[in-house]
């Protein structure tokens, strides 16, 4: 039977999907997206110059025009705007998600996916024996790896200084932040703030690197402790920012009842995730979703879910804003 051409196309680009975002990744590993962040460049130049092999090269250049990364005009290739955020200079680059998604840890714990779902049993600790962060604690590149894909995916966090007033926050504690991109952002748009950032002890060599001159200044601390035993800082406001999509319930418990033992008197809790919506149109929510139950114990939460999570810590939703790409802000306090 004859299948419907949208139907086919539609189902093809899903089943192609993994040979095209190793075709991005490939461009990025091969050098291929920095150099065309230069200038325009020939198949012919940038095979040369980047030691590469012609008719392959021409062939990967000419899928990336058709899936609109680049562009090419008069034989010469050039990043079309995708392309440009995939460059490791770009402000708001994603080249390090690009890889990350095609490690092969990550491959490996979304193998297990079916697995998981026939048995019920988490699939990355099924694959590897292991919850995800033992496992980046014994595997020091791909946990450099994890750390830079997760601030390359972070630019939502762009929007952050527009969608909610931070001048009253004098302390601003981002608990679980990672690199420290998000809090470097936060300083640099009001230079009065100071930050800290809790985080596991592994992870606090990179966030030295990037909040190095904050720190010099006197403007930034670092916290290496384990935010399930403790938040062990004072601040007006505390970000979680794609922390709590990585727990249970219980666990999620746990880190709502430490930052609300820290939080005095009129500070501020904002969660960053994506808060489930009613969309039918919302699949990147739902495609993190599974990304979670493959990678973590946790899960995207509806607002209803998230304030559930909150009452027993003796916190409550404030208000809820849009940071874009399908992410929120959910604020909340305890008066
Ligand atoms: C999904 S990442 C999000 C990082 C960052 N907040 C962001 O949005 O880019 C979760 C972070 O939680 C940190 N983390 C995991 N377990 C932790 C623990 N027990 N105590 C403190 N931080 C932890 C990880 O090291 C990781 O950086």
């Amino acid at each position: 039977m004859a299948g419907d051409e949208g139907e086919d196309h539609g189902l093809l680009r899903l089943l192609m999907g993994p040979w095209l975002a190793e075709a991005v990744a490939a461009a990025v590993r091969l050098g291929v997206i920095d150099r065309l962040g230069g200038a325009p460049a020939s198949a012919g130049e940038l095979a040369e110059g980047l030691s590469l092999a012609a008719d392959p090269l021409q062939r990967l250049l000419r899928l990336l025009v058709g899936l609109e990364v680049l562009e090419e005009r008069d034989g010469r290739f050039a990043l079309a705007p995708m392309g440009e955020r995939l460059h490791s200079r770009h402000p708001s680059s994603m080249r390090d998600l690009a890889l990350l998604y095609r490690s092969d840890f990550f491959l490996g714990a979304w193998r297990g996916l079916a697995d998981s779902v026939r048995t019920g049993h988490q699939a990355f600790a099924s694959v590897y024996g292991r919850d995800v962060y033992t496992y980046l604690a014994e595997h020091p590149a791909e946990a450099a790896l994890f750390d830079s894909g997760m601030a390359a995916g972070g630019s939502f966090a762009d929007a952050l200084p527009a969608v909610y007033d931070f001048s009253r926050a004098g302390r601003v504690a981002d608990i679980g932040g990672g690199d420290g991109s998000r809090l470097a952002a936060l300083l640099k748009a009001y230079p009065g703030m100071h930050g800290v950032l809790q985080e596991r002890p592994q992870v606090l060599a990179g966030a030295r690197e990037r909040l190095g001159s904050h720190i010099d200044e006197g403007r930034c601390e670092l916290v290496g402790a384990d935010f399930l035993a403790e938040v062990p800082v004072a601040a007006d406001a505390y970000l979680l920012c794609r922390v709590l999509h990585n727990w249970d319930d219980d666990s999620c418990g746990r880190i709502l009842a430490n930052c609300a033992a820290a939080m005095g008197p009129g500070a501020r809790l904002l969660i960053l995730e994506r808060v489930m919506p009613d969309d039918r149109q919302a699949w990147l929510s739902r495609a993190f979703d599974v990304h979670m139950m493959v990678m973590t114990t946790g899960r995207e939460r509806t607002a209803a879910e998230y304030e559930a999570l909150l009452r027993p810590a003796g916190l409550g939703t404030l208000e809820i804003r849009d940071l874009g790409a399908e992410m929120r802000v959910l604020v909340a306090g305890g008066d």
